[in-house]
């Protein structure tokens, strides 16, 4: 069944014309149309003027069960947030009132805070329990814009829980009408039972949790935290490429606390995105470069942690083809909320609203290897895309903290929008 949206105030398009992401200045570019039409299936079909519809559709050459009347609104494509950890259960509000007292990340972590916390939580929780926690918090990402969303395990640790988060992660996907791609992060943490043999612990993951993994096609991609505490750069080498042997590519936690050297090791392993990237030297920016890995940028982390960001205009400088994702999970950035994650990026991060719109869309489809059907309106791409309640696009970054989103297009299927009373308030508001 296929739609035609005419009266679009702004279609901005992020047009690509085959290139699988944007750089440097091309990240400016928006594509963006005035008062044009698209038609729409679970693809979109034509892009146009409405004018050209109607005389393509009386010469039989494009058709449309429905019009639809966007009412001058603006039209940008679904946001894609390629990093999350948002299966979880519990809540570390203390941990984050202590790091307001003075408490660092890692200070809390070595108290049996951190990463830990929540996965004792988790190994406790059921399949029901932490789908029952997780459904609520994805619908909020995507009532604020998400129409895809990377989700990574890495809360279970043992092979039965890991496998369980990945489960529910499935499940999460056949429910919602959110598109979901799984990562296996089972690095995420050295858990305390193997604190004085970690070498059992990777033995544990290459020999037996990836090989699960992979025999219940249970992830897309396996992602390590590189990290003083956590990972080394040789342990995460040797997990990488075991994951890649199963057939999973790969992605990395990167110099998100420490400057390890992890950007370097992600470009050499041809890892699809590079995440954090708070510390990244300028050897690391330049393998980023030279190996067209995606820099997936995390502002609500800085943000929550009070660290120094991640050098986004270095990176667009240097032609690293940038992304934006949450990174929302539990600890150090409980936001489900792109528009957030596009605020920061322009105010803390010094990146101009257009860039943030590509970061956050097409580049973010990149970083999940998607950006041939996903990320930017054009035709043959799924028609995954937001009506803002909005005449002009740079308006989602000028008025902030509030939700933009009226409706939620995937698919060609509108799966959300605002009640009506919402947007057109039915008496004066006093
Ligand atoms: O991306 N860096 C590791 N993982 C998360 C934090 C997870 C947690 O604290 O629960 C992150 O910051
Ligand atoms: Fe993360």
């Amino acid at each position: 069944m296929a739609t035609l949206l005419v009266n679009i105030g702004q279609l901005v398009t992020v047009r690509a014309d085959g290139a699988r992401w944007k750089a440097g200045p091309a990240m400016q570019e928006l594509g963006i149309l005035q008062r044009a039409a698209m038609v729409v299936g679970e693809r979109i079909h034509w892009i146009g003027l409405p004018e050209e519809a109607y005389q393509l559709q009386a010469a039989g050459l494009l058709q449309w069960e429905e019009v639809y009347d966007v009412g001058g609104r603006v039209i940008v494509p679904g946001f894609v947030d390629a990093h999350t950890h948002a299966v979880f259960v519990g809540s570390r509000a203390h941990e984050y009132r202590r790091r307001l007292g003075g408490a660092t990340y890692q200070q809390i972590a070595a108290a049996g805070g951190g990463i830990m916390a929540t996965v004792q939580a988790v190994r406790h929780a059921s399949e029901e329990e932490l789908i029952a926690a997780a459904r609520p918090l994805l619908w909020r990402a995507l009532q604020h814009g998400t129409t895809t969303m990377e989700i990574k395990s890495g809360y279970g640790l043992t092979t039965a829980d890991e496998l369980k988060l990945l489960r529910v992660i499935r499940r999460l996907a056949q429910e919602l009408p959110l598109r979901i791609i799984p990562t296996f992060l089972g690095a995420h943490a050295i858990p305390p039972e193997y604190r004085d043999r970690r070498a059992d612990y990777v033995d544990l993951l290459c020999y037996e949790m990836i090989p699960a993994v992979a025999a219940e096609g249970l992830a897309e991609y396996c992602d390590v935290f590189v990290e003083e505490g956590y990972f080394t750069l040789e342990e995460a080498e040797r997990i990488l490429q075991t994951a890649q042997q199963y057939g999973m590519r790969v992605r990395v936690h990167a110099d998100e606390l420490t400057p390890l050297g992890a950007a370097e090791l992600a470009a050499r392993l041809g890892a699809v995105s590079a995440d954090h990237l708070l510390f990244v030297s300028d050897v690391g920016i330049e393998a980023l470069r030279a190996s067209g890995t995606i820099a997936t940028l995390l502002p609500g982390t800085a943000y929550t942690l009070r660290l120094p960001y991640a050098p986004a205009r270095k990176l667009i400088a240097a032609d690293v083809p940038v992304a934006l994702a949450t990174d929302c999970n539990p600890g150090s950035c409980f936001c489900e909320n792109m528009q957030m994650i596009l605020s920061l990026a322009c105010q803390d991060m010094g990146m101009l609203p257009e860039e943030a719109l590509v970061a956050a869309t097409l580049n973010a489809a990149a970083a999940l290897d998607r950006s041939h059907e996903l990320g930017s309106l054009e035709v043959g791409k799924y028609a995954d895309f937001l009506v803002l309640q909005l005449q002009d696009v740079i308006e989602l970054f000028y008025h902030f903290g509030v939700n933009h989103v009226a409706e939620v297009w995937i698919g060609g299927r509108r799966v959300w929008r605002v009640p009506p009373d919402v947007t057109k308030p039915s008496s004066p508001v006093s």
